[in-house]
């Protein structure tokens, strides 16, 4: 028998953001996993307490979501499901099992790429008892919060990718011919397809500049902005407890994850992606 869709919500913020419950991610069917989809669709961030997921359970969930994205970073995704990205500072047999610091400083997921991740979902199995809280930006309520004049004037604005920008700030040396991922032009102001609701879409680590802005002032633009769009008052700051499910839209916030305290605890959170298209 299909479970009941009859879950209870409660907002994260005013505004922003989305609680989940009553649901059993691992059990119920596919037409619960589509009833929280088209809710996620309206919230940008949603959490799901009070999960007990194996990796396949979080692939089945996932799915639901669109096409899962494999990690190219293999040394850290489990050696059968390539689509599960390991968060962790444990070391099991000798060996780290995962990445601890993954995401840290704002950013939306993959931009660098033409077609961007849509989603993203962390799965959280051990959590440290104070740090490692991931924080969410509204960039709906920063774009709605810019008085007319500035929306004008940023509306239409072309914000260049890179991935090579990226590698330089990880400083992972690449050749200077190695075009594996090339830089790539998105707007800075996109629309949410499921709505039509307008994000400031702007990240750090991976800009370049803004298409026909000289620079410093294109980069000093980028940072004000993300500045601006990171303040308290759009910021949602989760706090983990074992079997939280965190799922955050790339196509409408940014996110950073802060440290915790390495010597006393442990992190183990499975991250997964969904495909995205390219923004508009
Ligand atoms: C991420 O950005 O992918 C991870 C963030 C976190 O671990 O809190």
């Amino acid at each position: 028998m299909e479970a009941s869709t009859e879950f209870s919500l409660r907002p994260l913020m005013d505004g922003f953001g989305v609680e989940m419950r009553d649901v059993d991610l691992a059990t119920c069917g596919p037409d619960v996993h589509r009833a929280v989809v088209e809710t996620f669709d309206r919230h940008g961030v949603m959490v799901i307490r009070d999960q007990r997921l194996s990796p396949h359970d979080q692939m089945r969930f996932t799915n639901a979501f669109g096409t899962p994205e494999e990690n190219p970073r293999r040394e850290y995704t489990l050696p059968d499901i390539p689509e599960i990205y390991v968060i962790s500072n444990k070391i099991v047999d000798g060996r780290k099992i995962g990445d601890h610091q993954a995401g840290q400083g704002w950013h939306t997921d993959s931009s660098f790429l033409a077609e961007p991740v849509k989603c993203t979902m962390l799965y959280a199995m051990e959590v440290p008892d104070e740090g490692s809280d991931t924080l969410l930006a509204d960039l709906c309520a920063a774009w709605n919060a810019l008085p007319p004049e500035r929306q004008a004037e940023l509306d239409g604005l072309q914000v260049q990718h890179s991935w090579r920008a990226l590698m330089e700030l990880k400083k992972v040396y690449l050749a200077p011919d190695d075009n594996t991922i090339p830089d790539v032009v998105h707007p800075m102001v996109r629309a949410h397809p499921a709505d039509g609701r307008k994000a400031l879409w702007v990240s750090t680590g991976t800009t370049r500049g803004i298409v026909g802005m000289p620079n410093p002032q294109g980069l000093d633009l980028l940072d004000e902005l993300v500045a601006f769009a990171t303040q308290d008052r759009f910021v949602y700051r989760h706090k983990w407890h074992v079997g939280d499910v965190l799922i955050w839209d790339n196509r409408c916030t940014l996110h950073t994850g802060t440290p915790f305290d390495l010597s006393k605890y442990k992190r183990h959170v499975h991250r997964t992606w969904v495909r995205g298209d390219r923004p508009n």
